[in-house]
């Protein structure tokens, strides 16, 4: 459902359309000051620009939305952008993936991660499947909490090389979307 948009307040969520440059360059540089404010002592800062170079460049961005292969939703608070999420679904059947999760260093703790997850689970619910699925680095532990007390429990746990050679070393995490529906 790319044309939902959802609002509680002054809090907005929206799909970014591919040839909006303005907000995906506007999500390129959310997604630069959050990621080097969290991920120091996570990953190396080697590895942290070596995987914002690859996934936050607007042509990978661009195409992935062109092509309808993910939804990359964000979350605006008083008009200004301070998260986003990107999901699919993935090649298991009934199981869709939240890819990224990101809420700007400042804007923490107040709900609109768990916002965004509920969303999430209420568009691909609709979609058609069951469980929502994640990779979280195992050293993550704010995100890790945040994933169980929005309903994530940790399914496995796997290491991925990515090139370059670094390497994710990720626990799985899964939970249930029809909640949503239930609740939502
Ligand atoms: C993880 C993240 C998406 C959660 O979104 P959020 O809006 O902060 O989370 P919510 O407000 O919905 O939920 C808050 C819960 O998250 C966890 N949490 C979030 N930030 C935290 C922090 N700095 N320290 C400890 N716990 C934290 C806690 O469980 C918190 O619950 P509590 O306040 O009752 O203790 C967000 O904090 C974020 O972008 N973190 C940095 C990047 C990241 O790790 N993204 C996930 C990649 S897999």
């Amino acid at each position: 459902m790319k044309d939902e948009t959802k609002t509680a307040g002054a809090i907005v969520i929206s799909p970014l359309v591919f040839d909006d440059s303005g907000a995906i360059n506007e999500l390129i540089a959310l997604a630069g000051a959050t990621w080097r404010a969290h991920y120091p002592g996570i990953i190396s800062v080697a590895q942290i620009e070596y995987m914002l170079a690859q996934r936050y460049d607007v042509h990978v961005i661009r195409g992935e939305l062109e092509r309808g292969e993910a939804h990359w939703d964000v979350l605006r608070a008083d008009s200004v952008m301070v998260a986003f999420a990107s999901y699919f679904a993935s090649e298991r059947p009934r199981v869709a993936k939240l890819d990224k999760l990101y809420v700007h260093s400042g804007h923490q703790r107040k709900g609109y991660g768990g916002m965004l997850m509920a969303h999430v689970c209420r568009v691909m619910c609709e979609a058609g499947c069951d469980t929502l699925m994640l990779a979280v680095n195992k050293h993550n532990a704010s995100a890790i909490a945040a994933y169980h007390k929005h309903g994530f429990r940790i399914a496995e746990s796997v290491t991925k090389k990515i090139g370059g050679g670094f390497v994710m070393d990720d626990y799985i995490m899964v939970r249930n979307v029809e909640s949503e529906r239930v609740n939502g």
